[in-house]
């Protein structure tokens, strides 16, 4: 019996194992290569969930400075499929530096708002960070206008870093886009006025010297709070971050909201697997990719209706993000650092 069974058996086998080593480079070739200047423990836990979801290997190579250098230097050879970088004017570096490519894709566009992302698909906002006013709390300060922080109301009241730091160059370039550069030029002088120490630092200091009572109220990022506050009791992290309330301010303009910072990502102009880019930018918009980006590093979600990390939503709450395109904001990148440099502000 097995004399006559066994040929048969060999060749079942000798099938079952030919369609198996046919199926195994299929699915062993599925992988996409992100270069990214973000901390490699932000982004681990959201690619490795798009792994488990999609099957699809996550090469990271994270590139700490010089991304665009490093892809233009790699040219048509590059394994680059997406970039990921913070700060909407390093990814129009990389969309001018010519090492992009547009993607039209509806679950990007529907999850994304228009003003958050590229026109022609070139790049997509991911996460969101506010640039907001930290207070002294005894101040019960509940809204402001970023107008009104160069009001004599505030000599020598105000704490922030560097005027040439991307986070406030930023914020100027949107002041550009809303009030035009006469007053931003005004504005700036009055801030340089209501210093109350070398604009220097970073933002987390603005809350250490709140709490020290250097300054009263400052520009920071919405995230440190986040970090701050969920710093073990009795840390200095955790005094800083209970020390002060947070105030979203808007500039003056009607229907103006709360200038924001962004994570986000473009499409490699020669990406091997262009495909698998798409599928890991749309994953990283899913609700659950989203709700991981807020866990990571308190940041704001890009999708609406997506759960804000529970210390994020009692400390600073909701946000209504300005509606100006960054697009547009960047283009005052130039022009806002001119005029920080001729007030002087970081001198
Ligand atoms: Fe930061």
């Amino acid at each position: 019996m097995t004399r006559i069974h066994r040929p048969q058996r060999a060749l079942a086998l000798a099938f079952a194992a030919s369609l198996l080593v046919a199926a195994l480079p299929a699915r062993a070739a599925e992988e996409v290569t992100l270069y990214t200047t973000r901390e490699p423990a932000l982004v681990a836990p959201l690619l490795s969930a798009f792994s488990a979801q999609s099957g699809i290997k996550v090469n990271t190579v994270f590139v700490k400075d010089g991304l665009l250098e490093r892809v233009r230097a790699e040219g048509e050879r590059s394994p680059a499929d997406l970039l990921m970088t913070v700060d909407v004017g390093h990814l129009i570096d990389l969309v001018e530096g010519g090492v992009t490519q547009s993607v039209q894709s509806a679950a990007l566009q529907s999850a994304i708002p228009a003003n958050l992302r590229g026109a022609q698909g070139e790049w997509f906002a991911l996460s969101l960070r506010a640039r907001v006013v930290y207070a002294a709390k005894d101040l019960k300060l509940t809204s402001l206008r970023y107008e009104d922080l160069a009001s004599p109301q505030w000599k020598g009241k105000v704490c922030t870093r560097a005027g040439q730091h991307p986070y406030n160059t930023a914020l100027v370039s949107a002041m550009i886009a809303h009030d035009g550069p006469a007053k931003t030029e005004q504005w700036l002088q009055g801030l340089k006025a209501n210093l109350a120490r070398k604009a220097t630092g970073g933002d987390r200091d603005v809350a250490r010297d709140i709490l020290g009572g250097i300054c009263d109220v400052g520009l920071a990022n919405s995230y440190y709070v986040g970090h701050m506050k969920a710093s073990k009791e009795g840390t200095d992290a955790r005094k800083w971050g209970d020390g002060i309330r947070v105030v979203k301010p808007t500039f003056a303009d009607k229907g103006s909201g709360t200038h924001v910072n962004i994570s986000g990502a473009s499409v490699a102009r020669h990406a091997p697997h262009r495909a698998n880019a798409v599928k890991l930018l749309e994953f990283l918009v899913s609700e659950p990719a989203q709700a991981l980006y807020a866990q990571a590093n308190y940041e704001y979600p890009v999708r609406k209706g997506v759960a804000l990390d529970p210390v994020i939503a009692q400390s600073i709450g909701p946000l209504q993000v300005d509606p100006l395109p960054l697009t547009e904001i960047a283009r005052y990148r130039q022009q806002a650092s001119t005029l920080i440099d001729k007030v002087g502000l970081d001198k």
